[in-house]
């Protein structure tokens, strides 16, 4: 039977990405999958930095821990395993993934990609076919190796965000369809949870400048900056938590 509800999307920087009919919305801007992930929430939430860090600190032996709200085809996830390995092959890594649509997850292995993403693409395939369910009944993917731990609880993000640690995390990708779409996921009580979750001082991305994620995270104690234009008028708002 033919899929009617992901249509592929071939981005301006050649990395594909999928367009859903059911949201009615693409998973990237046209700019770029990979491009956005780099630029809008790789780089902006300073994950080199935090890679660097580590290095200059080697009695730090922590993984970096990123929260992925609305995991999809994992680009950010991947974009950020392939910035911090360039830096530390060595580096451990801790991910967490949220994500309602195994479907979309599923699409990983239809990627065409390019060489500096062979390796993590290879993981992210893994991950992508790994399903277990917890005693809970719950859905989730798991890939495990030497530097990395991924796991993407199935799930409405609004009831798995509930069972995440608080404190916890360096950086967070906070990427759903637009408020428009999807309003659900830029209530103020959501964005409370998902930032009640990272480290002080972590960074939260998103690419939406609009009222709903400055109030959202404004009112959830983070201090607002602009995020990347790219080919916008305005940058999305990138929130550091307090
Ligand atoms: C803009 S796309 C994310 C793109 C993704 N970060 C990537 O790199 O491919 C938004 C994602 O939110 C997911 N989503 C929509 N509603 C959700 C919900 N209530 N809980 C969890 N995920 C949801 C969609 O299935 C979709 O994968």
């Amino acid at each position: 039977m033919q899929d009617t509800k992901y249509i592929l999307e071939k981005t301006e920087d050649g990395s594909i990405s999928f367009i859903n009919t059911e949201f009615n919305e693409s998973y990237h801007s046209i700019i770029g999958a990979y491009k956005e992930a780099l630029h809008k929430h790789v780089l902006a939430c300073k994950i080199e930095e935090l890679t660097l860090n580590r290095v200059k600190d080697p009695s730090n032996r922590e993984p970096i821990k990123i929260l992925d709200v609305c995991f999809g085809l994992g680009y950010n996830s991947g974009v950020a395993m392939e910035k911090i390995w360039e830096i530390n092959p060595d580096q451990e890594i801790e991910i967490i993934g949220l994500e309602s649509d195994l479907g979309i997850i599923q699409k990983i292995s239809e990627l065409e990609i390019s060489e500096n993403y062979e390796n993590v693409h290879k993981i992210l395939t893994s991950l992508s076919k790994d399903v277990h369910k917890s005693e809970q009944d719950q859905e989730f993917l798991e890939f495990k190796d030497k530097n990395i731990n991924i796991k993407v609880l199935i799930d409405d993000a609004r009831n798995s965000v509930k069972s995440l640690a608080k404190n916890y995390f360096d950086a967070v990708f906070f990427d759903p369809f637009s408020p428009k779409s999807c309003p659900v996921l830029w209530t103020e009580e959501f964005i409370k949870d998902v930032v009640s979750s990272a480290k002080a001082g972590a960074y939260i991305s998103t690419y939406s400048s609009s009222r709903l994620a400055k109030d959202g995270f404004k009112n959830a104690a983070c201090e607002l900056f602009e995020g990347p234009k790219l080919n916008r008028r305005n940058g999305g708002v990138l929130a550091r938590k307090n």
